[in-house]
């Protein structure tokens, strides 16, 4: 395996660039190509994706398939599903595609099927709130053990049984934990303590407010309304929990929803709509093994990443999803692909010579369209986005529902097509100033477009169809990395921040700032003040 710089593909793919990425036209691409929509378009298990409005030939794509083959992603993803412990600097292997493998078919299955039993089985009696009597679930948990579930729960809002509110809390800030527990009582509330390590600060902080807040309203049987999802079961037990659904150090915490991470959507869903999340996952992933690399839709979408990141050299990815279900999804995938690409050394620790993640951010449209595209379409800074439309709504307001698909549409074909000033000039714009001059009225009107975008679509937003479009996500991140040649699977990124706040934790109370910069002891100061 080498590394994307090392490859022959890498010097083909900088030279293709240069006579025919830089200056790619898409409005005239597309008037060259007839076929171009069909030739780029792909389909994998309920997921459709339109990667024709990119700045990309068939031959940069014929250039980065070779790529991944000189960087051997193919042998990569093999051994990542095979258990090897391609999580070097931890020494792990990174299994979470077997936590989705039907019973007996992958790796662990005696274990994980074991564990999704017992957990399905307990969802299912929490859900029959006649008997269980919880009406609010609240998870406490951060990072992996908050974004997926969050993400997952609002996603299937549609399909949750409406007897219970699931609530999240994951900021150590107690304006995040306060309001949710004003709106629970200590009776008829189950807390989930969702912590891989069980030690996380801002986790087992909250958990303890929690429970001083249930034993001070009353609550008695701690073990009744608290259960874990941790690898720690020891950690989770002088806690007080005593029922608890373990995971292992393979399932990574971003990776972690399929696991009993999941708990909180498996709640909301329950048992039948949680194994059809799965179901959706493991179809995805037989695609990401089995489809050719010219059908390979997470390979190609994560090797457009590499071509966008380092030859176009855009610097972030706008993910706008056209269903207000996907709101937290921008969030989502904040940390898996950030945290899991955000790297400057290789697996040599060697400093990378090109970028790796880009910034991921983005709200859901049409609220996005009020905010940011402005800076889409006439900022300086070219941002690749990513629409993600469904076909078939959970609602019954078809007229919305038309509105939305049109916004959708509109925003990618505004991005590619643009408006020049010429046509800015005959056009009428009613709110314009009547006292400007109308050639400098037309440039601020103008759009440059040539800007790219992807769009994803699926035909409903199910169990199934959020469990292939995260497993696709998940997968074009592996591919991506495995092209830079990274680590995607560890995070010593955010070790430092955590230290820090360790030894200033307790300068908060003395007010000690002896060795502190002048910055921080003076930030420091104020805040005591
Ligand atoms: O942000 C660092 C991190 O380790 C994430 O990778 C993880 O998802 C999160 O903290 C929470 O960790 P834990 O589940 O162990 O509480």
């Amino acid at each position: 395996m080498i590394r994307a710089d090392q490859a022959l593909a890498w010097r083909a793919l900088q030279g293709h660039y240069e006579a025919h990425g830089r200056e790619l036209d898409l409005r005239e691409a597309f008037a060259r190509d007839p076929a171009r929509f069909e030739a780029f378009a792909l389909q994998a298990p309920e997921v459709f994706a339109d990667l024709s409005k990119n700045r990309w030939d068939l031959m940069t794509r014929k250039l980065l398939l070779e790529l991944a083959h000189e960087c051997g992603v193919p042998a990569r993803r093999d051994a990542m599903f095979a258990g090897e412990p391609i999580n070097t600097t931890e020494g792990r292997a990174v299994l979470h595609t077997a936590l989705r493998a039907p019973r007996g078919a992958g790796p662990h299955s005696d274990e994980v099927h074991a564990v999704l039993d017992a957990m399905l089985a307990f969802a299912e009696r929490v859900r029959d709130a006649p008997a269980s009597g919880i009406r609010d679930v609240v998870n406490i948990g951060i990072g992996g053990s908050d974004l997926g579930p969050q993400m997952g729960v609002l996603a299937l809002d549609a399909v949750a049984s409406p007897a219970i509110t699931v609530h999240f809390v994951s900021n150590v800030d107690g304006h995040d934990i306060t309001p949710v527990l004003a709106r629970c009582k200590p009776e008829s509330t189950l807390f989930i303590v969702a912590s891989k390590t069980f030690t996380t600060q801002e986790t087992m902080a909250n958990a303890e407010v929690a429970r001083a807040w249930f034993v001070a309203g009353g609550g008695r049987n701690i073990a009744r309304h608290f259960v874990g999802t941790t690898t720690n079961l020891e950690a989770a037990a002088r806690f007080g929990i005593t029922t608890t659904f373990g995971f292992w150090d393979w399932v990574g915490g971003r990776y972690s929803m399929w696991s009993a991470i999941g708990l909180p959507i498996a709640i909301a869903i329950g048992a039948e709509g949680f194994r059809a999340l799965l179901a959706g996952a493991h179809a995805m992933d037989r695609h990401f093994v089995e489809a050719p690399p010219e059908r390979n839709l997470p390979l190609q979408l994560g090797l457009l990443d590499v071509w966008n990141r380092d030859f176009h050299r855009y610097g972030s990815r706008a993910v706008v999803p056209y269903h207000h279900g996907l709101r937290r999804l921008p969030a989502y995938l904040q940390q898996l692909e950030m945290e899991s690409n955000g790297k400057g050394v290789d697996l040599e620790g060697c400093a990378l010579p090109y970028g790796s993640a880009p910034v991921v951010w983005g709200e859901p449209g049409t609220s996005g369209q009020h905010a940011f595209f402005q800076l889409l379409h006439q900022g300086i800074d070219v941002v690749p986005v990513e629409f993600i439309a469904v076909r078939t709504p959970s609602h019954p307001h078809t007229a919305l529902h038309r509105m939305t698909l049109a916004n959708c549409l509109a925003q990618s074909q505004a991005l590619m097509s643009g408006k020049s000033a010429q046509q800015a000039l005959a056009e009428r714009a009613p709110t314009a100033s009547s006292t400007i001059d109308a050639d400098v009225l037309a440039r601020h009107r103008s759009f440059p477009g040539n800007r790219p975008s992807t769009t994803l679509l699926v035909d409903a937003l199910t169990p199934r169809s959020l469990g292939a479009l995260v497993a696709l996500y998940e997968h074009r991140v592996f591919t991506s990395g495995a092209v830079w040649g990274v680590n995607s699977f560890d995070q010593w990124g955010v070790e430092l921040g955590k230290a820090l706040c360790s030894e200033l934790l307790p300068r908060l109370d003395t007010g000690d700032t002896t060795g502190l910069d002048a910055s921080t002891g003076g930030l420091l100061r104020r805040l005591r003040g």
